[in-house]
């Protein structure tokens, strides 16, 4: 009898690849898969009984603001809880390193509660997160939003001079070479705003030599939001780099049904050019509270404010009723603060989820008082509502979606499938009853039906708790 460390028997294996399930047995040896194979055959003093139970590569979580949450928050309940075993950090232009000014300033307050999480450099930033010995798996991208404030302090709402260009790109570099997996922009936001397309094509440059993913928050995700599919697509051809837009959505009942336009764009582009998406499943987004987005959403909700307390939760709406003022002047007064709208279409979602290029990306913001639900929820709310009840795709394909397909399109190598000599990230779910139970009421509430996750072959959730491992793992760039 091989000397397993676990083995996980009579499951049903979705190995990733989204292929047919087919029953196994799935042993562990150290932190890899050591074997997959027919279901009776595999034995060790530690087994797993998976009948009636799948079980899946650990999923990826394309697009999180988890940076600092790995620190603060090691056991990453909220994400293990779901089957995540790696979360992809830094998006929207914002990352907690490298950061070398005093002041990090409101944006970036955002991501990080702690000043002493920060770091000069990407290096050193690894360092504190492998110092924190995190339940799960962190990669991470360098925001240029970032990057920016590095090179220009405050002032930016300007273009970049030639000077702080190369200051932005020189800081890439050395964070590539250091083990980042490759650079997000936000261009949406006010610290990026001001920056042009050669801007950011410029900064990004090194991404090519790296072999660095790019990764955006668009300009416009309303209106205009075939010109930023252009211009991002521009960005990635310049520099060398597969490009994966961020949270694909159509923003504004004006832009309803848009996704017949876009989606075809996004077919017609990955024929000639690596080109990926990430989409969340609900029909509301998340982030700071700002004035040009509230005419936009059809309802709006408070996640968090400095100045008033007790809002977190509430309808932006009551809450200007109470104050007796404008939603525009409660905004105000509630300031900084951060909010949910209410601002797509569920068809265009479910036609964003069931396109070839999308993956899923939670988005979750992890010290928001009231978060989206979308923070405890993504992952089983694809494969129990989207994948089982609405039969959007098989529930192979969902998984493919979470797993292999983000993988590859991030680099991470060994990672999500289920073979030997591959990482035993694994999750071990009820494909009956997975589903999540966030709610925009309830937000914080681990999802049913996710019986046993493991990372690096450690159990991290497992009978509805954090399962006690520690073993995450900072993903570096180029590692196997
Ligand atoms: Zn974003
Ligand atoms: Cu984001």
């Amino acid at each position: 009898m091989a000397d397993y460390d676990i083995v996980i028997r009579n499951g049903q294996v979705a190995d990733g690849s989204g292929k047919s399930l087919f029953a196994a047995d799935v042993s562990i040896k150290g932190d890899r898969i050591a074997a997959v194979e027919p279901p009776g055959t595999l034995r060790s003093d530690n087994e797993i009984d998976a009948a009636g139970r799948v079980v899946a590569p650990g999923f990826i979580d394309v697009h999180t603001h988890d940076d600092t949450a790995l620190i603060d928050n090691p056991a990453m309940a909220m994400k293990a809880s779901q089957g995540v075993t790696t979360v992809v950090c830094g998006n929207c232009g914002a990352s907690a390193a490298p950061f070398v000014r005093p002041d990090i300033g409101h944006f970036l307050s955002l991501i990080v509660k702690k000043k002493e999480n920060i770091a000069g450099s990407f290096g050193e930033f690894a360092g504190k997160v492998e110092a924190a010995r995190p339940a799960i798996n962190g990669a991470f991208l360098i925001g240029h939003s970032t990057l920016r404030m590095n090179a220009m302090g405050e002032d930016l709402g300007r273009k970049a001079t030639a000077s702080e260009i190369a200051v932005m790109r020189d800081l890439l570099d050395q964070s590539l070479e250091q083990g980042a997996i490759g650079m997000s922009s936000g261009l949406f936001y006010p610290p990026a705003m001001a920056a042009s397309t050669d801007e950011v094509a410029e900064v990004a440059k090194p991404l090519g030599k790296w072999g660095g993913v790019y990764t955006a928050h668009m300009r416009d995700e309303g209106d205009d939001i075939l010109k930023s599919m252009d211009e991002t697509f521009e960005i990635g051809r310049r520099a060398g780099a597969p490009v994966i837009v961020s949270h694909h959505k159509c923003a504004g009942r004006s832009n309803f049904g848009r996704m017949k336009e876009t989606l075809p764009k996004f077919s017609e582009a990955m024929k000639s050019q690596e080109i990926a998406f990430d989409v969340y499943p609900y029909v509301a987004g998340s982030t700071i509270l700002r004035k040009e987005m509230l005419d936009r959403a059809d309802r709006v909700l408070i996640t968090w404010s400095d100045t008033v307390q007790g809002v977190a939760g509430r309808d932006l709406s009551a809450v200007a009723a109470e104050m007796d003022c404008s939603i525009h002047e409660a905004a105000d007064r509630l300031q900084p603060a951060g909010a949910i709208y209410f601002m797509m279409d569920e068809k265009d979602v479910q036609s964003a989820l069931a396109h070839p290029g999308a993956m899923i990306g939670s988005d979750g913001i992890p010290f928001d008082s009231h978060p989206h639900p979308r923070l405890w929820g993504t992952f089983p709310r694809v494969l129990g509502h989207y994948a089982r009840e609405l039969k959007l795709f098989p529930l192979e394909d969902a998984v493919r979606r979470m797993t292999s397909y983000p993988a590859q399109r991030f680099r991470l190598a060994s990672r999500g499938e289920v073979r030997p000599g591959f990482y035993a990230d694994l999750c071990v779910f009820d494909p009956a009853t997975v589903i999540d139970t966030a709610t925009f009421e309830r937000p914080i509430s681990p999802a049913s039906g996710i019986d046993t996750v493991l990372c690096n072959g450690e159990v991290v959730w497992r009978d509805g708790k954090p399962g006690g491992g520690r073993g995450g793992r900072v993903l570096r760039r180029g590692e196997v």
